[in-house]
């Protein structure tokens, strides 16, 4: 039998204790995967104060920041699958939200060396610290260039760190770096520096054992100019380091078998109950229950989802007889865009600005087509999610979408719709296609459905990936 792993995972977020995106989902469902799998796996994330539910003490010790001690308090998740531990400090994180503070990059500098020691004081030595986004790409240069030359407790912890988004990178002043004590040699551009701040995702990148991202796609793209976000250059010396590896979801969470927030259970067999899913929802949003495409939309409202395309086509999907609904919140001018939609086609489109996770599950479930014309997409979930509903989606050939989404009309085994310019008038084809299909074609849209549904995008697959990166990590001798 192969040895069992001790890994650490560092997030700042995991579902359902802390969301606003799909780093939350994986956080909260691929550490479970691996603890399944035979491996010790315990999480870490930040004590927010809207995490509810009951948490027990574990420990706790100062944490120097800027040359003032503040203190860690380790509390344990009581009913988490996987040991999860939250890192509360009052003044850091007692606060409403998650980020949005002018003192993000001391709250996540906090995080990063609270992780650090962590490890010590609970004596939980990793074989993996595998850290997650810009929030804690800092961890891993604090542990090679301080924790692992001091002390050598820390040494042989190999460090991946996981980009899921390139696009946010933490850039804040230097003094950033100087809280977290760490010194001045490394603002370069070869060290963290960056423009003249100190970036979180760089100094992650640039001091991790190995990088990976979530779809060998985006791993590609992320060293173009086009996708690279200014960091292409700094990707490409790690390029032997660098992997992909495609996002699962939580196959317990998002099962149309058993899901809770969904009035009626269905497969791929009782589909009959998924048309009543529509029909509830149409109640629930206010839509008329009427035997049209039901068009629905959960994101972010953030320019990355290409959700512009939509906006400028709308008159066009409209004059196809179709409902749309969409649930997310964002950058204002897209909540006004979409708001004005609603006025405008007041029996025919729904819109919420809001967070809701239990009614995002309705509309996966309840929708006949789902978009994501993103402009890029590290993985993306919700084309997977949706499929899993037996929701059509339709997607721009980018990152996850590209490695996930096969165009119905070009391939027999097609299991969406696809389109690669960033037009409106591109979109539109691949959206009338799709309402084509489901209006002339219904024998072979039921198909479609039905083998979007047979899909597999459990965890079961990338967890043996990363799995195998892990496994290569540990043969890497130390310099
Ligand atoms: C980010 C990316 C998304 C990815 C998710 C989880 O939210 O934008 O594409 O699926 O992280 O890795």
């Amino acid at each position: 039998m192969k040895k069992s792993l001790k890994i650490l995972f560092i997030s700042a977020e995991v579902a359902p204790y802390a969301k606003t995106g799909g780093l939350a989902d994986v956080a909260g469902s691929l550490p479970q995967k691996l603890k399944e799998m035979g491996h010790e796996v315990r999480v870490a994330l930040p004590g927010y104060q809207l995490i509810g539910g009951e948490q027990s003490y574990i420990a706790d010790f100062p944490v120097e920041i800027g040359g003032q001690q503040r203190t860690c308090i380790v509390r344990q998740l009581a009913n988490a699958d996987c040991i999860t531990y939250t890192l509360n400090n009052y003044h850091f994180f007692n606060r409403r939200y998650i980020y949005c503070y002018d003192d993000d990059g001391a709250r996540f500098a906090f995080l990063c060396k609270a992780s650090l020691e962590l490890i010590k004081a609970i004596d939980f030595k990793p074989d993996i610290l595998h850290l997650n986004d810009w929030h804690v790409g800092p961890a891993a240069m604090l542990l090679k260039v301080l924790y692992q030359e001091k002390d050598p407790y820390y040494k042989g912890i190999k460090t991946l760190f996981t980009i899921h988004n390139l696009e946010y990178q933490g850039h804040f002043g230097k003094e950033t770096m100087e809280l977290l004590g760490l010194p001045h040699r490394f603002f370069t551009p070869e060290g963290a520096e960056f423009y003249g701040m100190f970036n979180f995702l760089k100094s992650g990148v640039v001091f991790s054992d190995k990088i990976n991202t979530v779809s060998k796609t985006y791993a590609e793209e992320i060293l173009t100019q086009e996708h690279g976000e200014s960091l292409e250059g700094v990707l490409l010396n790690r390029v032997k380091d660098l992997s992909g590896i495609i996002n699962g979801i939580g196959y317990d969470t998002f099962n149309p078998m058993t899901d809770p927030h969904i009035p009626h259970h269905f497969n791929e067999k009782t589909l009959s109950n998924k048309a009543k899913n529509k029909q509830k929802l149409q109640d629930e949003l206010g839509l008329p229950r009427k035997d049209v495409p039901l068009v629905t939309v959960v994101h972010r409202l953030v320019s990355q989802k290409g959700l512009n395309l939509v906006f400028e086509a709308f008159d066009d999907m409209m004059a196809l007889d179709t409902q749309f609904a969409l649930l997310g919140l964002g950058d204002p001018y897209l909540e006004d865009a979409f708001l004005a939609l609603m006025k405008k086609y007041p029996d025919r489109v729904s819109v919420k600005i809001e967070f809701n996770e239990e009614l995002s599950h309705r509309m996966y479930a309840g929708g006949d087509i789902f978009l994501m014309p993103s402009v890029f997409e590290p993985c993306g979930l919700g084309q997977m999610i949706s499929l899993r509903y037996g929701t059509i989606p339709i997607v721009r050939e980018t990152g996850g979408l590209k490695d996930t989404i096969v165009d119905a009309s070009v391939h027999e085994d097609g299991n969406g719709f696809s389109f690669s310019e960033i037009t409106s008038a591109a979109f539109f084809k691949a959206f009338k296609r799709a309402v084509d299909m489901y209006r002339n074609e219904p024998g072979s849209w039921l198909e479609l459905v039905k083998r979007g549904m047979r899909n597999d995008f459990s965890w079961e697959h990338s967890a043996k990936e990363y799995l195998s990166l892990y496994d290569e990590l540990l043969l890497q001798t130390d310099e």
